[in-house]
C-alpha cells in the first residue's frame, strides 16, 4: 500500500494531494495515508506535508527500487519484476536461490550493497552500499548449456552502449571485463544451473563500479580496478543507468532469442574490444602462454593465434587473459 501512496504522490509532483483524496483512492483511513507517507520518509523521499493542502513529493532517494527506475523501463519482459534489497550477501546468490524455486524468466535482484559479492574464478567482489549497481538478471533461455557465453557478450555489449549513452568510452577485455583508462570497472558474472543438454536457468550478474571513491577500494587493487566517478569527477545517476542498461540488453537478447545469433552484440564487443590486436598472456590455472588476439568468433569465443601460428577459439570459462605488460 505505501508503494500505491507513493504512485498517487509520483503522478502529481507539481501540486498537493489531499490525504482525504488519496484515502479515498486506495480505501484507506487518513491515519493509515500518514503512516505511509511516514515510512515513505523514513526511506528516504522527501514529502512536504500540510495539514491543509495534503502531501507533495519533493525529491526521490538514490534508490534502486522499482518504483524509483520503472519510469525509465521500456522493456517487455526483462525488470517487470525487481527484487530489491538494502543488503545481501551475493545478488547472484539470491537470484539462483529465486530462480530454483521457479522465479520468472526476466526479473531482476538488485542490491544497494553486498557483503559477499562474489567475481569469477572465485575472487571476491567489493559491493559498498549506495555506490555502485549490483544486479542480477534472471534468465530462462531455451538453449544447450554451450551457448552460454554468448550471454555474458550480450551483457558486455548493452553495459558498453549505456556507457556510450552516458558519455563513457570504454572498453571490453574480453570475456567479461569493463575498462576505463586501462582499469576495471565492470564484471560480469554468468551462472546457470543445466542438465547435459537442457539449462533450467541463467543467473547472470552485473557489477558496476559506479560512484565509489579511492577509499572503497583495497589498496591492492587499486592499480587494476577504478570507477566511473574516479575516473569521470562525475557522479552517476544509478537509476536511469539501471534503466537504460535494461532496455539495451533486452534489445539485444531478443536478437539471440529470435536467432540464436549474436551478431549485434559481437559487432559491439569487437569494435569496443580492449584485446582484439594485441598480444596476451592467455592463464589457464597455473599455465601462461603468449598469443595474439585476432577476433571474436560468432559465439562470442576469442579466436587467438600462438607464436608458432596455430589458431585456437578460446572460451571464457577457466581462462584469464592479461596484457603484455600488466593488467592490460
Ligand atoms: C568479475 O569480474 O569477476 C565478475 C564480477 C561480478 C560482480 C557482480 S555484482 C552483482 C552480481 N552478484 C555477485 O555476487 N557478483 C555479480
Amino acid at each position: 500500500m505505501k508503494y500505491e501512496v507513493l504512485h498517487i504522490l509520483k503522478k502529481n509532483t507539481h501540486t498537493f494531494v489531499s490525504g482525504q483524496l488519496i484515502s479515498d483512492k486506495l480505501g484507506v483511513s487518513r491515519t493509515a495515508v500518514w503512516k505511509y507517507i511516514n515510512n515513505l520518509k523514513k526511506e528516504g523521499y522527501i514529502i512536504d506535508s500540510s495539514s491543509k493542502k495534503g502531501y507533495k513529493l519533493l525529491e526521490s532517494p538514490d534508490m534502486l527500487s522499482f518504483e524509483e527506475i520503472e519510469k525509465y523501463l521500456k522493456t517487455k519482459y526483462i525488470g517487470k519484476k525487481i527484487v530489491y534489497l538494502e543488503s545481501v550477501d551475493s545478488t547472484n546468490n539470491k537470484a539462483k536461490e529465486l530462480a530454483s524455486k521457479g522465479e520468472n524468466h526476466g526479473t531482476l535482484v538488485i542490491a544497494e550493497e553486498q557483503l559477499g559479492g562474489r567475481g569469477r574464478l572465485g575472487r571476491a567482489w567489493c559491493s559498498p552500499k549506495y555506490k555502485g549497481i549490483w544486479l542480477s538478471i534472471i534468465l530462462r533461455p531455451d538453449i544447450n548449456p554451450m551457448q552460454i557465453p554468448k550471454l555474458t557478450q550480450i551483457a558486455a555489449a548493452s553495459v558498453i552502449e549505456s556507457l556510450k549513452d552516458f558519455k563513457i568510452e570504454a572498453t571490453i577485455k574480453w570475456p567479461n571485463d569493463i575498462i576505463l583508462n586501462g582499469k576495471k570497472i565492470c564484471g560480469i558474472l554468468t551462472e546457470m544451473n543445466a542438465e547435459m543438454n537442457k539449462v533450467h536457468y541463467v543467473v547472470l550478474g552485473i557489477g558496476i563500479n559506479a560512484n565509489l571513491g579511492e577509499e572503497d577500494f583495497q589498496k591492492d587493487i587499486l592499480s587494476k580496478a577504478t570507477s566511473i566517478k574516479i575516473e569521470t569527477g562525475l557522479t552517476l545517476d544509478r537509476k536511469s543507468f539501471v534503466g537504460n542498461l535494461v532496455n539495451k540488453f533486452e534489445y539485444l537478447y531478443e536478437e539471440f532469442e529470435k536467432t540464436q545469433n549474436i551478431e549485434s552484440s559481437i559487432k559491439i564487443c569487437r569494435t569496443n574490444s580492449a584485446v582484439i590486436g594485441k598480444i596476451i598472456r592467455i592463464i589457464r590455472g597455473e599455465n601462461e602462454t603468449f598469443a595474439k588476439a585476432l577476433d571474436l568468433d560468432k559465439n562470442g569465443g576469442l579466436i587467438v593465434q600462438y607464436e608458432n601460428g596455430t589458431r585456437e577459439n578460446l572460451i571464457s570459462g577457466e581462462i584469464s587473459i592479461r596484457g603484455l605488460n600488466g593488467y592490460i
